[in-house]
């Protein structure tokens, strides 16, 4: 199933037991896809096959490939992406690359694992062009240490993040590095005058349409230790 959620914005999915979407990010012509999951194998279609049909059907060429963050959900059809889509260039931060479960997935399929990603950055923030609309990939460790939210048309892609003052599902990341990466990203959407109003979750199954994105990443500084019960 695909739908379009918000301007150049299509939904594919969901595939597999954690019922993930596949995102495709879209402008003059060029495209990104954004999470790689597992499907259920003989009752899903395959993933990077719909994104094929996709990009067909809307003429589009298919300029990057991203993951959310380096969970298995959002990431076990890397490799068949990568095969399937040789001409694209894979984005990813350094700690995505770096990451044990990247490199067994590439291991198995790829001689270099190093070289899984074509591309890969070390700071806070990547500036990628879809046509001549920025696509911004923003390194901010919350939900997991390879956190990255893809940031493009006035919609932030926030792979597992709990947004608001919700409890993080596991305690991967120290509270006071999950705070630093709230105010990094507050910080990079004032220095680039950037307005984000939507914000759409990894798995497609929270979508915030015209939303206060400041005041949910505010209320998001919450550290849940310090609270009494
Ligand atoms: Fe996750
Ligand atoms: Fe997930």
């Amino acid at each position: 199933m695909i739908s379009l959620e918000a301007p150049g914005i299509f939904k594919l999915g969901p595939y597999g037991p954690y019922k993930n979407a596949v995102w495709l990010f879209c402008h003059e012509g060029e495209a990104a896809v954004v999470e790689m999951p597992p499907y259920n194998k003989g009752r899903d279609r395959q993933p990077w096959r719909d994104v094929g049909r996709a990009l067909k059907k809307f003429d589009l060429t298919l300029k990057y490939a991203l993951i959310s963050h380096a969970h298995l959900d959002h990431c076990q059809t890397l490799m068949d992406f990568r095969k399937f889509f040789p001409k694209t260039t894979f984005v990813g931060h350094r700690s995505q690359a770096e990451s044990g479960l990247v490199r067994r997935l590439a291991s198995s399929r790829w001689s270099n694992p190093a070289e899984v990603f074509d591309h890969v950055f070390e700071g806070d923030i990547q500036m990628l062009h879809l046509g001549r609309e920025p696509l911004y990939v923003l390194h901010c460790p919350k939900h997991s240490q390879s956190d990255q939210f893809v940031i493009f048309r006035g919609t932030a892609m926030t792979g597992d993040w709990f947004l608001g003052d919700l409890k993080d599902c596991n305690a991967l990341v120290h509270p006071g590095e999950k705070i630093r990466s709230v105010n990094r990203v507050q910080e990079w959407l004032r220095r680039l005058d950037y307005q984000v109003s939507r914000a759409f979750s990894g798995h497609g199954d929270c979508l915030y349409h015209q939303v206060d994105f400041h005041r949910l990443l505010e209320k998001s500084k919450i550290d849940h230790d310090l609270v009494p019960a």
